[in-house]
């Protein structure tokens, strides 16, 4: 049996009879993780579920993981304190690792604010099947738009540890692809990632285990 890395003690893995290929060739493609990070108002959420809606369309089978829907459920336990972040960002990326080895695209968008908790996701899956996606958008032109109203109450110091106010965001070293989308529309956005990932979702280009 394959020896894991940070096995916790007595604590044996199970080998499923089923494998990760078994279950894409199910779903005719290939599963990957789609990582949108950016500033709150950046526009993850919005192309994500935009490219979500056109690879349905296609006939794939996806899943979007939107941080602020999975603080209603699995990580409402969270804050906003660095360590919480970095937990919101180990528990998505755990869950989006379960939805690849199930053989489903899985989009994550979260502000995902530290270059190394991305890096760790990262470190989870295999070459290839993690594509960062910066969702690049000053914090100005994000404040301009402010569609929560929450730049407005952070500034009045209503909500402590607000991202690029008085907490940090980092920029992606190396992303996979960047979308301005101070210049892009969601249409251009999506067309965009979907040629970066068209290849890398075929079958074929998969090679046997
Ligand atoms: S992350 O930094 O931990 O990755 P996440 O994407 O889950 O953040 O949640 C960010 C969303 O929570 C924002 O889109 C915003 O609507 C809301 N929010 C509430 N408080 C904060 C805060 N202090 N900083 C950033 N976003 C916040």
């Amino acid at each position: 049996m394959k020896k894991k890395k940070n096995t916790p003690a007595n604590i044996v893995w199970h080998q499923s009879k089923i494998t990760k290929l078994d279950r894409q060739k199910l779903h005719g493609h290939k599963s990957l993780m789609l990582w949108f990070t950016g500033l709150s108002g950046s526009g993850k959420s919005t192309i994500a579920n935009a490219l979500q809606h056109e690879l349905h369309q296609d006939g794939m089978s996806v899943y979007l993981l939107d941080g602020d829907n999975l603080r209603h459920g699995i990580n409402r336990n969270l804050t906003f304190s660095e360590q919480d972040r970095k937990e919101n960002v180990r528990r998505t990326a755990e869950v989006g690792k379960l939805f690849v080895n199930a053989g489903i695209v899985v989009l994550a968008a979260l502000i995902s604010p530290y270059e190394e908790d991305r890096e760790q996701a990262r470190l989870l899956f295999e070459p290839g099947e993690f594509v960062e996606v910066y969702v690049k958008c000053s914090l100005q032109e994000c404040e301009k738009r402010d569609p929560k109203g929450l730049y407005k109450k952070a500034r009045r110091g209503e909500i402590p540890q607000f991202t690029g106010i008085s907490q940090p965001y980092e920029e992606p070293q190396n992303p996979e692809v960047t979308i301005d989308t101070t210049k892009m529309s969601v249409g251009e956005s999506v067309q965009k990632i979907k040629s970066f990932i068209l290849s890398e979702l075929k079958l074929a280009e998969h090679k046997e285990e």
